[in-house]
């Protein structure tokens, strides 16, 4: 079956469970996903229920489309994602994205987990994100172009829309919210980086990490949706910090980081 098929049958289950118009759609990474039990009215749709959708095998990301509103905006979250280096093939990770676009979402709000590679960065630290370095050495758009997501050559100069951050940023200062902003950058994963890779990515530019996040931001460039990421620098990058990485230190910073978080995704909501 071709990608195209495979997006429109996924949308056409959707559409027997619920004809919402989401206009903000959220992708929420590892320890990030309780975001969506906040919502009112959830409907919950789990990945396993949607024909064609990849099944997501990470622990701390269980796997389902959360509909839902909150002030007064209709929300689907995406709660948990699909990685490449879980073995989907790119453009598979990037279908929730399409099918996001099909089902009407406008702004994406992107969130991981990523490590701190700025030397001013502390674990718990939300950045947003202002650029990207794709250095996954994969690219969701290579493949057959399917007109109706958009041209074939996107133009990406304001991908993390420069004007939605600038709101954010000014409303996380009144709200009291630390918000770093800085460039992130994707490696496959699943290892953590080496830490030679750790300061090549400095020399290069970026200021954190990580292992997600460009797939979904440059599709959604594609089809038009405008773009806002946050990392939570849950640790110190490999080489910066002066112990070994793990998954456990990923999920206990973002613990203690969640509820700045949510106040963050609440201000979001309610700012753009
Ligand atoms: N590197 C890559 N991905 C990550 C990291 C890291 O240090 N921390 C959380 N996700």
């Amino acid at each position: 079956m071709n990608l195209s098929t495979r997006i429109h049958n996924a949308v056409d289950y959707i559409r027997t469970r619920t004809d919402t118009v989401p206009e903000m759609g959220m992708i929420l990474g590892s320890g990030l996903g309780d975001f969506a039990d906040t919502l009112e009215e959830r409907l919950v749709i789990p990945f396993t229920d949607i024909p064609g959708f990849p099944a997501a095998t990470v622990p701390g990301h269980t796997g389902a489309f959360v509909f839902g509103k909150k002030h007064g905006k209709e929300v689907l979250c995406m709660q948990g994602r699909l990685h490449y280096y879980e073995g989907h093939p790119i453009r598979l990770v990037a279908m929730p994205v399409f099918m996001m676009h099909l089902l009407g979402v406008k702004t994406l709000l992107l969130t991981n987990a990523a490590g701190g590679v700025n030397k001013d960065y502390r674990p718990g630290d939300l950045m947003l994100i202002s650029d990207h370095i794709n250095y996954s050495g994969v690219n969701p758009l290579i493949g057959e172009h399917l007109p109706e997501f958009g041209p074939r050559f996107p133009d990406v100069t304001d991908l993390y829309s420069a004007s939605l951050r600038m709101k954010v940023k000014l409303a996380a200062v009144d709200a009291g919210i630390a918000l770093r902003q800085g460039v992130y950058m994707m490696f496959s994963g699943p290892n953590y980086e080496t830490p030679a890779e750790v300061r090549m990515a400095r020399i290069l530019g970026a200021d954190a990490v990580g292992m997600s996040t460009v797939p979904e931001a440059l599709t959604a460039a594609q089809c038009g949706i405008k773009v806002l990421g946050v990392s939570c620098i849950t640790n110190l990058a490999a080489g910066v910090s002066p112990h070994k990485l793990s998954h456990e230190e990923v999920m206990e910073t973002t613990a203690m980081a969640h509820d700045k978080f949510h106040a963050l995704v609440d201000l979001i909501l309610k700012t753009v």
